[in-house]
């Protein structure tokens, strides 16, 4: 129950955080595409969320995961698999391989990294 609760507040910040930046979605989508719904409690389980609260970036406030000169350094979703399973060197950002995230819960995590960018049209 109260981790239902957690969930649930999780997702409303996330919601009311991405919701203030404007971009449009132009990247190529992983095909075939994975769950955003999924992938948003992956996102929490893998540790992302604790470097990267709502898709920020608690460590390097310029990288988010949202917004439009996000969506312009990883225009493909292959990208973005390549930065997640390899990390980037000399940062807090480390690989996660496939016993942390397998193939299917990385494509999850990166539907829903996207839906970030998505809601934020709204
Ligand atoms: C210990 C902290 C930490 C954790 C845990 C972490 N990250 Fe990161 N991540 C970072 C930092 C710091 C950067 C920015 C590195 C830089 O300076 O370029 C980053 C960068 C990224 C980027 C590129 C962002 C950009 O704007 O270029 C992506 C995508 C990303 N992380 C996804 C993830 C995902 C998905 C997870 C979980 C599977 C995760 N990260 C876990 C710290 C973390």
């Amino acid at each position: 129950m109260n981790r239902l609760v957690l969930a649930l507040a999780f997702i409303f910040l996330c919601f009311s955080a991405s919701a203030k930046e404007l971009t449009s979605k132009s990247y190529k989508v992983i095909n075939p595409p994975g769950n955003a719904h999924r992938g948003a409690k992956l996102f929490e389980k893998a540790t992302c969320s604790f470097c990267h609260p709502c898709g920020g970036n608690a460590v390097n406030p310029s990288k988010t995961l949202y917004g439009k000169n996000f969506n312009k350094r990883y225009p493909d979703d292959q990208a973005l698999v390549k930065v997640i399973r390899n990390g980037i060197k000399g940062t807090a950002m480390q690989s996660f391989a496939k016993d942390k995230l397998s193939d299917t819960e990385l494509t999850d995590v990166i539907a829903y990294i996207r839906s970030l960018s998505k809601n934020s049209l709204k």
